[in-house]
């Protein structure tokens, strides 16, 4: 595969899907977002347009470009207009099944050259290969979130994955302007190995009075140079999400620093999933990921 400009699908128009689509159509490539009904659809695009516009108002990006990013986006909810992709991203719900399935559909409507990626956190690249006929072509690409502004991608093969499928990961990711780390098909990958306990430490602080949302937020970006805190940054990822995580990797790695301290219990049940519910640690007005 050359760096020329692709066709790439991106399923999934969630956090992470929207965010990725976002990196994609900026980098010139022709993106369709697929999700399973409208409303999620319409959602994830309004949360792309948020992304640049937002871009546009902080002189980051021009009208123009702005403009021409959009129109190579387009979104679908027909697995069947996803036939002309050289490259697809799924960014589905956590679910080996869900994720298998998708991949095997996939096989009877795109070429037998699509690369496939996964986005997945927690789960083998290795199972989700064996939902397709091809699993040489299946590689874990592990997006860091906010995936319009973080520039690490971990890259995964399965055990399976042939090495032009890798080879040619690397060679698109880098068009994406992304850095790649290559890591092996774990539990958690590299990032995720330190971030959850971390996360999971400050939420126990915060939980017994240590300091504040800002406070340690405030800490965290002063003393450690961090782009956000860690309440910033779990009501981007989503509380459900970090629960899910947090939760399937205790289960894997059988390390108690993974369980999601109780507060996490309480907040999912409560529906304080984040800037997706408008209420996280924070409270927002506007529930799009990348709204002020
Ligand atoms: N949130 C994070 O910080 C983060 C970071 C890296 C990786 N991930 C991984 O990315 C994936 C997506 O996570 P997310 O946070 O974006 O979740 P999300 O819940 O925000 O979005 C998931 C989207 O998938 C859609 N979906 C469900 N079934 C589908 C199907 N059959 N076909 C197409 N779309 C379908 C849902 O409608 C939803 O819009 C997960 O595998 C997750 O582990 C998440």
């Amino acid at each position: 595969m050359n760096a020329e400009h692709k066709t790439v699908a991106v399923l999934g128009a969630g956090t992470m899907g929207s965010g990725i689509a976002t990196v994609i159509a900026r980098s010139g490539h022709r993106t369709l977002l697929f999700d399973v009904n409208e409303p999620n659809l319409a959602r994830g695009i309004d949360t792309v347009r948020g992304f640049f516009d937002r871009s546009v108002q902080l002189g980051k990006l021009s009208e123009t470009d702005a403009t021409a990013a959009m129109e190579r986006l387009s979104g679908t909810t027909e697995l069947s207009d996803l036939a002309p992709s050289d490259v697809v991203i799924e960014a589905v719900f956590e679910d080996l099944t869900l994720k298998k399935e998708i991949f095997g559909r996939l096989d009877e409507i795109v070429s037998e050259r699509t690369l496939f990626h996964t986005n997945t956190s927690t789960l083998s690249v290795t199972g989700i290969a064996s939902g397709s006929r091809l699993p040489e072509r299946v590689v874990g690409t592990h997006y860091c979130n906010p995936a319009p502004l973080m520039k690490l991608v971990e890259v995964a093969a399965g055990r399976h994955t042939a090495d032009w499928a890798h080879r040619a990961t690397r060679e698109f990711l880098g068009s994406l302007g992304k850095t790649t780390v290559v890591t092996k098909d774990r539990p958690g990958f590299i990032v995720n190995r330190f971030l959850i306990p971390w996360e999971n430490s400050c939420i126990a602080a915060l939980e017994s009075g240590l300091g504040t949302r800002e406070s340690i937020d405030a800490a965290v970006t002063g003393a450690l140079g961090h782009p956000m805190g860690p309440f910033q940054l779990l009501d981007i990822v989503g509380m459900d999400i970090h629960q899910q995580v947090a939760t399937r990797l205790y289960e894997q790695l059988r390390d108690p620093r993974f369980f999601p301290p109780p507060m996490v219990d309480r907040m999912v049940a409560a529906g304080d999933l984040g800037r997706k519910t408008g209420r996280g640690f924070y409270t927002y007005d506007d529930t799009r990921l990348f709204g002020s």
